[in-house]
């Protein structure tokens, strides 16, 4: 049962959405966000408790996730200190042995290799990866190698790889595949508020155990298309 959540990054779009979805559904949330983003949590600091700090720093992670029953963690690429990794490392290390663990990436992250891109994405990658690395301001690397220690890990892991994303209300629950490929991800958008409902709601569905499900807006148009009947 989920009663206290930790949510790593809560101060950017999709962690704010997180703590949003989180405190709907009664959970007590900690949020971990840099010093200086501290502001940015203005609407929820009576609501939530704040613990200050990097994401990769391990003696902050260790605090904030303490007692805690699922961890919703942000993994970014930004920089090129091992940020992304340094967070999964020490969320891995210091959760709760029996805690669910959800964390975000995008699309460009596979875990068996089978996942099928379009050139145009793959020429995004090739490009932007090396001229974010030379300029110092992401390493995209780092978060595979982020998910790398993730998907080798016998926690109780959930990585969602998310879509290009767009603002709006809800839609409601994304739909999911195993591979980026699939016809059912062709449309390639979600809005970040599902995006975020997805992350929340993975905590309780033990089906996505172990999972690395890529996601796409429940309304678009290959969603409609090919997600299985409702009976
Ligand atoms: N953007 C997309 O189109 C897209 C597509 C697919 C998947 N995703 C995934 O979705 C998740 C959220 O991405 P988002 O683009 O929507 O961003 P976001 O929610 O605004 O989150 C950005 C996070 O990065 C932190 N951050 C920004 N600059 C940083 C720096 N220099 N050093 C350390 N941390 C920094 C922010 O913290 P502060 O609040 O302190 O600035 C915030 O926690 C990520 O896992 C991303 O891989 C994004």
């Amino acid at each position: 049962m989920i009663r206290k959540v930790c949510i790593i990054g809560a101060s950017g779009k999709l962690g704010r959405y997180m703590v949003q979805h989180a405190l709907h559904r009664g959970y007590k949330v900690v949020g971990v966000c840099r010093e200086k983003s501290v502001g940015k949590l203005d609407a929820f600091k009576d609501r939530i408790a704040i613990i200050p700090g990097a994401t990769n720093d391990r003696e902050v992670i260790k605090k904030a996730v303490a007692g805690c029953d699922g961890v919703l963690t942000v993994l970014v690429p930004w920089g090129v200190q091992q940020y992304s990794t340094g967070t999964a490392q020490a969320v891995l290390d210091f959760a709760p042995p029996r805690a669910r663990l959800i964390f975000s990436c995008g699309w460009h992250i596979t875990r068996d290799g089978k996942d099928v891109y379009t050139w145009h994405m793959k020429a995004l990658v090739k490009i932007f990866g090396p001229l974010a690395r030379l300029l110092r301001f992401a390493d995209l690397d780092d978060q595979v190698e982020a998910c790398r220690r993730i998907f080798a890990n016998d926690t109780r892991w959930t990585v969602v790889r998310g879509s290009d994303l767009e603002e709006g209300e809800s839609e409601g629950l994304p739909v999911w595949s195993r591979h980026v490929g699939d016809p059912i991800l062709k449309s390639n958008l979600t809005r970040r508020i599902d995006f975020a409902l997805f992350m929340v709601e993975a905590l309780v569905n033990d089906e996505l155990v172990r999972e690395a499900p890529a996601i796409v807006g429940c309304r678009t148009p290959s969603a409609m298309a090919h997600a299985p009947a409702k009976y």
